[in-house]
């Protein structure tokens, strides 16, 4: 772990060098947006508890490093296998540094205030995509008996149990984390039963909900509505393989149309990435399926321009969205793309017009709003929308990789591109990715870190 420490969260950049053809297979790894949720919902559980398919991406490993400054065991014991155990808590309180660099963090209120009654967790970190407040979080976690508010005087949200009781919670606009962190706290302790209403469909939610039930906590589904029965006992039975990780799967899938070379994708789950497979059979692509969880994604000669608007899943996802974008810089035509999930998602947008992207801000559809899932601000224009004109031919350039899949978005642009393409503040897309690089010269691509 030292040495890794040494590389965690250094500044670092890519050189790439483009316009070559790839070929070969990719093995998807363990979805990040899986793994720090279990990781999270672990410390509820007695004993040992053992997780496979984890990814060794930076955010994990600064989320171990968190867990292990509160006292708890959380190690690799294999490549990929987590082992954790709670015993040691002896913290409520997370520090400023390890909590800014994931935006998973507060996500400990759950087994902290179970542990102790309460918990003093600052804002979290997390990629600059937006504002990302955690007022439906607080609000959330108060309607379930926990007084929770923001000192400013410390930059701490201290969090205290006033009363368990029977709870429902009705999101007034949803929230992955958000819905995530009421399951761990409401599955957890003295006997009462919580909805929660208006919750979200993405499959990282379902995970933990199988991780959890598999543990012995009671917790359904039903729709939009997730009913929870507390249990005061969690213990594992068996380890937990968690799935792979759809957006890597966009990555890929977007890196095989862009650089045309029919790439191999192993590890697929069908079920769960349904959504990203109609998408790209809809602009012409074809996904052909080899077995159960491997796929050859093979770009048409005439990629087909597309109309997106993101959304909660099976929504357009704005995780995959940069990906998206990338790959309509080559469709026949003119695409349009619309954000709704967050005000900051755009930041690649002026990096890829260095590489000759030709993209535009334009009217966002009319009554969106309606639509968008971020706190709006009073008379503030938010440009959502863009537009982007194909097919153009990309060259290299200096860009910057603002958030991960930003990041990811640029990666692929520069190994479509012809020349030299040096991408800075790369760290950021090695917060989500693992093997990055390993992965992309496995396939032949010429890419360093410097
Ligand atoms: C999760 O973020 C994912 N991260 C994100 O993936 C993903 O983009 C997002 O869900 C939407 O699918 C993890 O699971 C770790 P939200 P989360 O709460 O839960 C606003 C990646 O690249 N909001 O559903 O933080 C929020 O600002 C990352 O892997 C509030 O205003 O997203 C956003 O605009 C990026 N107040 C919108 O709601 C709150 O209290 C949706 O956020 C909570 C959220």
């Amino acid at each position: 772990m030292k040495w890794y420490n040494n590389k965690m969260n250094t500044v670092t950049s890519y050189v790439i060098k483009g316009n070559k053809q790839l070929s070969g297979a990719v093995h998807l790894s363990g979805s990040k947006n899986i793994a720090l949720k279990v990781i999270v919902a672990s410390l509820l559980f007695e004993g040992d508890v053992f997780l496979n398919n984890i990814p060794k991406i930076d955010d994990v490993l600064n989320l171990i490093v968190l867990i292990n400054d509160l006292g708890a065991y959380a190690q690799f014991v294999t490549p990929n296998t987590l082992k954790i155990n709670s015993a040691g808590l002896y913290k409520n309180e997370v520090s400023m540094l390890h909590s800014s660099k994931i935006r998973a963090s507060f996500l400990l209120f759950a087994p902290l205030l179970h542990r102790f009654g309460g918990a003093n967790i600052p804002n979290p970190g997390g990629c600059r995509i937006g504002a990302r407040p955690i007022d439906r979080i607080l609000d959330g976690l108060s309607a379930l008996g926990v007084n929770a508010f923001y000192d400013p005087e410390t930059g701490l949200n201290k969090v205290s149990i006033t009363e368990l009781k029977d709870s429902n919670y009705k999101f007034e606009k949803p929230s992955v984390t958000g819905t995530e962190l009421l399951i761990m706290f409401a599955c957890f302790g003295e006997s009462r039963e919580t909805i929660i209403e208006n919750s979200v469909l993405e499959p990282e939610v379902d995970e933990l909900i199988d991780f959890l039930n598999q543990g012995g906590a009671k917790i359904k589904r039903d729709g939009n509505d997730i009913k929870i029965q507390s249990v005061t006992k969690l213990v594992q039975n068996s380890e937990f393989k968690i799935a792979s990780d759809r957006i890597e799967f966009m990555t890929f899938a977007a890196l095989s149309v862009v650089t045309k070379s029919d790439l191999i994708i192993n590890g697929v789950d069908f079920n769960a990435f349904s959504p990203f497979v109609k998408d790209l059979v809809q602009v012409g692509i074809q996904v052909k399926k080899l077995t159960q969880n491997s796929c050859q994604i093979i770009g048409p000669d005439h990629l087909l321009p597309s109309k997106m608007i993101t959304g909660t899943y099976p929504n357009f996802s704005t995780d995959a969205m940069p990906l998206w974008a990338i790959m309509m810089t080559q469709a026949q035509g003119s695409s349009t793309i619309c954000e709704t999930m967050f005000e900051g998602r755009f930041s690649f947008i002026s990096e890829l017009t260095k590489m000759g992207a030709k993209i535009e801000f334009i009217e966002n559809p009319t009554s969106i709003e309606e639509k968008f899932q971020f706190n709006i601000e009073k008379n503030k224009k938010y440009e959502q929308t863009i537009q982007i004109n194909g097919p153009i031919t990309l060259h290299n350039g200096v860009v910057s990789a603002h958030d991960l899949r930003a990041g990811a978005s640029l990666v692929v642009a520069s190994l479509a591109a012809s020349g030299e393409s040096i991408i800075l503040d790369a760290q950021n897309i090695e917060r989500g990715y693992e093997n990055f690089i390993d992965k992309l010269v496995s396939i032949g691509a010429d890419i360093k870190r410097s």
